[in-house]
């Protein structure tokens, strides 16, 4: 598997305490080969979890972070980020997707890591709400769990018996690179899956299985096509943007 050099610094027990997924630091790592991050630059987390791509962020760019999230409380995020020697970069923000407290154009760049595809599959969310955060030339990243490609019933057959609702909402590569290239806001800098996805997947799905009782590695077993993938998208907002 790619090596996350970055990643290795941090210390695994850590990552495997907070991790809400599949490990978000390399899925980070990945998605920030894409994205130019600087110190100074105002950088929302959206959908942090525990916060730990917010540590990451903060500790490898000098980046001033908005860790996003709705699931977990602001006041449990601070003592981690406290402990991490990143409170004075890492700001804890409980908000729900469609009720931030951001001003427009705030930011210089919005990440969010296996998160995005619960609010964000949604025609309208990117034009009318989510790229309104970001100033114009800021930039746009999201790492999602999806499908290879589109498929007549949303899902491939092998993988109908774990199927679940909220699943919908993964898509492919072309789709995600159209629900923002059409809204003619950004321009998209990059858009492909992760080289091997599942091999990404596991060590979480193991993890989950034992601790949470959660059938993710069923799921990634029942995949025997390899229809599963983990997308990275980024943007660029534009100079000019229609009237939306
Ligand atoms: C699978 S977890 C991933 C968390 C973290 N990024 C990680 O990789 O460990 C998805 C996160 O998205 C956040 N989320 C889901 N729906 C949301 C919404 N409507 N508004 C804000 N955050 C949301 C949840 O709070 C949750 O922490």
């Amino acid at each position: 598997m790619k090596k996350y050099p970055r990643t290795e610094k941090y210390d695994n027990n850590w990552v495997s305490e907070n991790w809400m997924g599949p490990n978000p630091l390399w899925l980070l790592e990945e998605l920030c080969e894409h994205m130019e991050l600087k110190p100074g630059m105002k950088v929302l987390d959206m959908g942090c979890g525990k916060g730990i791509t917010s540590v990451f962020l903060a500790k490898e760019f000098g980046v001033t972070v908005f860790a996003n999230d709705l699931w977990i409380s602001a006041t449990e995020n601070l003592k981690r980020f406290e402990e991490a020697g990143v409170a004075e970069l890492v700001f804890p923000v409980h908000a729900e997707a469609h009720a931030l407290p951001y001003a427009e154009g705030f930011f210089d760049a919005a990440i969010s890591i296996d998160s995005y595809q619960y609010y964000g599959a949604d025609e309208t969310y990117f034009p009318c709400t989510y790229s309104k955060l970001v100033k114009t030339g800021g930039q746009f990243g999201i790492v999602v769990p999806g499908l290879t490609r589109e498929f007549d019933k949303g899902y491939p057959d092998t993988l109908k018996e774990h199927w679940e609702g909220e699943m919908f909402s993964f898509h492919s590569k072309n789709w995600w690179r159209r629900l923002w290239e059409k809204t003619g806001i950004v321009e998209i800098t990059a858009c492909y899956d992760m080289e091997e996805p599942k091999e990404i997947w596991q060590p979480w799905a193991k993890w989950a299985k034992d601790n949470l009782g959660f059938n993710d590695v069923e799921f990634l077993n029942s995949d025997t096509n390899n229809d599963i993938a983990l997308i990275v998208m980024s943007a660029i907002k534009k100079q000019t943007t229609p009237e939306v």
